[in-house]
């Protein structure tokens, strides 16, 4: 594992000290890269360095993302086993690669970012968390502090899916259901952090989230035989991963783990809440406040997302797109994967095949195009919310077709 050399603004690029826990650019209010001294590893088989960190010594442990131990801090990681999730071939299209995100504790991506954030947080001594989450990392936070037991506080608009206040209440975390989005529960955090002395784990205003979730790309690429595929969907709400992913592929290429054009990138949000998308149509370098956002793909309803300049510069340097689509649109896509394929996609899993779909239909991608979409999470963290898309409820008169036999009938 190399040592942090220091964190870099992502848009001043000013340097600071990586000793104490760093938030945001205190120059100019930009997002911070963790940078280390990747040379000794400059024109290494990342075969043999991923490979000889793949598994503990006797070969009984799972390493997850820590397989990548030799890109993250060298320090001991707070693991719940996650990362080295599936890439799953469509049964219609081999070319058509599933990241299986859902495999990953808590159900989501999430998880790795994280694990990272918390593992830090650990490292660097920190004793209360706090987070604003439209539901997924709430739950990853809630999981990991419990392992690390450092308390955390999670504020979360109230109409979540009801797993992620489950998770968050089984494990322990400070609870507030907020009458509003995931910028009103940053607001709440923004106020009380000080005066409570909550180190705070927001999207992109801290930076070793995006080194967890960069994770995603070297995966990509490892499963995909150290090659870059043709394009990636995303489905982008703060952009985390994508900010992560192009982190990784910069990195990977510095080392000569990989070379050759990198993937299209493309950002996929629902037509709700698209503040990316319409930023991208106008040609803008950053997005506006999206108005009464509304999205049944909750970890899509990021009114403004805090790195939406990073995000379009990476979706415009790497030639792709970013593409809004109605709910109902992405719930088509979800019964279709869900029927065809036996994946039950979480709604902003949906959000990314739909929008393949589209892509294919304009021509803007070829069917023999090699894609990478992302499953960010687990369907099954959305019973609620699908009961309800589906018209079915819990104590609810089942419909006909699902009427049950008494059990004398079925004993008969
Ligand atoms: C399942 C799921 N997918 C996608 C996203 C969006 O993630 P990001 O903030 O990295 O864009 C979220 C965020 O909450 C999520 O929970
Ligand atoms: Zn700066």
């Amino acid at each position: 594992m190399p040592k942090i050399s220091h964190f870099e603004c992502s848009l001043c690029k000013e340097t600071i000290p990586a000793e104490a826990p760093a938030t945001i650019c205190p120059a100019c209010t930009g997002s911070l890269y963790v940078r280390y001294d990747l040379s000794p590893l400059a024109g290494t088989d990342p075969r043999s360095v991923v490979g000889k960190d793949s598994t503990t010594p006797n070969g009984r442990f799972w390493k997850g993302m820590w397989r990548y131990r030799a890109v993250l801090p060298e320090v001991e990681p707070v693991t719940l086993g996650e990362g080295w999730t599936p890439i799953l071939p469509s049964q219609r299209n081999p070319n058509v690669l599933l990241k299986e995100e859902g495999a990953n504790p808590t159900g989501t991506f999430k998880a790795r970012g994280l694990a990272l954030a918390v593992t830090m947080a650990k490292y660097y001594g920190l004793h209360t968390l706090a987070v604003p989450s439209a539901g997924n990392a709430g739950g990853a936070l809630a999981a990991y502090a419990a392992a690390a037991h450092i308390p955390c506080h999670i504020f979360m608009p109230q109409d979540v899916p009801l797993a992620n206040q489950v998770e968050c209440t089984a494990y322990g975390a400070h609870v507030t259901l907020v009458d509003g989005l995931i910028s009103d529960c940053a607001k709440a955090v923004a106020e009380h952090k000080q005066a409570e002395g909550w180190f705070d784990v927001s999207t992109l205003k801290e930076p070793f989230r995006v080194e967890g979730k960069k994770t995603m790309g070297y995966e990509l690429v490892e499963q995909n035989d150290w090659r870059y595929p043709d394009a990636v969907f995303y489905p982008t709400g703060g952009g985390v991963g994508l900010i992560g992913m192009w982190k990784a592929f910069e990195e990977m290429e510095k080392m000569g783990w990989v070379s050759g054009r990198r993937p299209k990138m493309i950002a996929v949000q629902a037509a709700g809440c698209a503040p990316v998308a319409r930023a991208f149509d106008e040609g803008k370098d950053v997005s506006t406040m999206w108005q009464d956002a509304s999205t049944f793909a909750s970890g899509l309803r990021v009114p403004k997302p805090y790195g939406d300049r990073i995000i379009l510069d990476i979706v415009r340097q790497s030639g792709g797109r970013v593409v809004a689509l109605p709910d109902a649109q992405l719930f088509e896509s979800l019964k279709d994967w869900a029927a065809n394929e036996g994946i039950l996609l979480s709604p902003e899993g949906a959000a990314a095949t739909a929008a393949y779909d589209v892509l294919i239909a304009d021509g803007f991608l070829k069917p023999s195009d090699k894609v990478v979409l992302f499953n960010t999470g687990s369907g099954n963290k959305y019973t609620d919310v699908f009961a309800e898309s589906f018209g079915l409820a819990k104590h609810a008169q089942a419909p006909e077709e699902h009427q049950l036999l008494a059990p004398e009938s079925v004993f008969e």
